[in-house]
């Protein structure tokens, strides 16, 4: 699975990938990242992306043509894919006004081969890349970001982990047993069983998951899950 970003901050990215699950996922080869600069696919002396908008009006909006080139680049690109002729792409835009992304989301991007993520800065992006270059706007929440790298992040993240390969066997068998209902996060503790950060104050992990009963801890954790489907 590919991932492609679009951005004029490509440098937001390096940190990240040097330091998560992420890397060792590149390095097995699980999922391939790539970032590109906006400005290389500019055609002009000054290399500029923005422009003022029609109608007046205050800030700058992100040009259609450079975005329309990088993501025709990419899609042409050929992808190391065994057995197949045509390869599953999808060019996603990220905006507030977009759709929530979820869980649900993540599990079907999560089978495609390739995915172009274009990443908004400045006040505004040109209608036309919604209208015509995007295949899914998304959002991720109900709140206004300087651009869209940060979404980027978190829906790479949310993909990566569920392409087979990247994330532990451990990990994975947690996310089988309950399968039939979606992903579940219950609350986890360890060592000590008792924590007395001052002298009056006594944190202790619940009882039920110090007495070795498995169907109650099971119990306990059902009942203090939250489901994510
Ligand atoms: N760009 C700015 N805010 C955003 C959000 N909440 N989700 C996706 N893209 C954004």
């Amino acid at each position: 699975m590919k991932f492609d970003v679009i951005t004029i901050f490509p440098e937001i990215f390096d940190f990240y990938f040097k330091h998560s699950i992420i890397k060792k996922a590149q390095k097995k080869g699980a999922i391939k990242i790539q970032v590109h600069n906006l400005r290389d696919f500019t055609s002009d002396k000054h290399k500029s992306v923005d422009d003022k908008p029609f109608g007046g009006g205050r800030g700058m909006v992100l040009k259609i043509e450079p975005i329309y080139k990088a993501v025709q680049f990419l899609k042409n690109q050929k992808l190391k894919i065994k057995n197949k002729k045509d390869k599953k792409t999808k060019v996603i835009l990220f905006t507030p006004r977009g759709k929530k992304f979820n869980q649900k989301m993540a599990t079907e991007f999560a089978k495609l081969d390739q995915v172009i993520l274009i990443c908004g800065r400045y006040e505004a992006i040109d209608e036309r890349v919604a209208k015509y270059i995007a295949d899914e706007k998304i959002s991720i929440g109900d709140y206004v970001l300087m651009g869209g790298e940060l979404p980027a992040l978190v829906l790479m993240e949310t993909v990566a982990r569920l392409v087979p390969g990247v994330i532990e066997k451990s990990e994975l068998l947690k996310e089988r047993i309950t399968k039939k209902k979606g992903f579940i996060e219950y609350p986890q503790y360890t060592r000590p069983e008792l924590f007395e950060p001052q002298k009056d104050k006594k944190w202790r992990v619940p009882k039920v998951l110090l007495s070795g009963n498995h169907k109650k801890i099971e119990e306990w954790r059902e009942k203090q899950s939250k489901i994510i489907e």
